[in-house]
């Protein structure tokens, strides 16, 4: 029987030192460049993967609950607890007109209305007719207390709550408060069915269970 090879834990080769897989001329120190840098890109590979995940993750936690901007709706006798008053509005106020768009507000009903859940409750209620579909205007029938999307055929509830097309969650809101006696409006702000506050998603983004960490919030639009 053959004596087994003799390595010399000294030697710069890894056949040398009977390094598994070492090849003829091989040095430890090549072997040892080779395989930090594989180790290297893996790192870089799971930290592309794993931080944005993380970022959507810990977003929600981080979302604020506030309003930065405020417009004026008008007199707090302008609205009632029956029905929504259309206002229009100026989203983005540096382009003029263009920027215009219209919401529905309406006095908070502490019998009737759910509270939105992470915030403290808002005195008036006011919905965004940007449909959560793809972004159609909805319009208020006040008939039938539903508001409608002409594009697909959403329908929504007296509260902004999904009752029928492909719409993927509640409309969007925006905060309110009274100021002199005068109701003013402030930063949208997105639901889920539950009726959960969230900062201000994409039409079409869901917003139910893991799909809340999959989309980011989209303040500006
Ligand atoms: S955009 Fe409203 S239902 Fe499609």
């Amino acid at each position: 029987m053959d004596d087994p090879p003799k390595f010399d834990k000294k030697s710069r080769y890894t056949e040398g030192r009977g390094i598994a897989g070492a090849y003829e001329g091989e040095t430890v120190t090549r072997r040892r460049l080779m395989e930090g840098a594989a180790q290297l890109y893996g790192g870089i590979a799971v930290a592309a993967i794993a931080l944005p995940s993380l970022g959507f993750a810990l977003g929600p936690l981080l979302e604020k609950s506030t309003a930065s901007r405020w417009q004026d709706l008008g007199p707090e006798d302008d609205f009632n607890i029956e029905a929504y008053v259309p206002r229009t509005f100026n989203i983005v106020p540096e382009v003029g007109d263009p920027g215009k768009s219209t919401v529905y507000v309406r006095r908070f009903d502490a019998e009737r209305d759910t509270v939105v859940k992470g915030q403290e409750r808002q005195p008036y209620v006011a919905i965004s007719t940007r449909c959560t579909h793809v972004g159609c205007p909805v319009r208020y029938i006040q008939a039938s207390l539903k508001f409608v999307c002409p594009c697909h055929g959403g329908v929504y509830g007296f509260e902004g709550q999904v009752e029928g097309g492909p719409p993927v969650r509640p409309l969007d809101r925006f905060y309110t408060r009274v100021e002199n006696g005068r109701v003013e409006m402030g930063d949208r702000f997105s639901v889920n069915s539950e009726f959960e506050r969230f900062s201000p998603r994409d039409p079409s983004n869901h917003l139910d269970g893991l799909w809340q960490y999959l989309y980011p919030s989209r303040p500006t639009t």
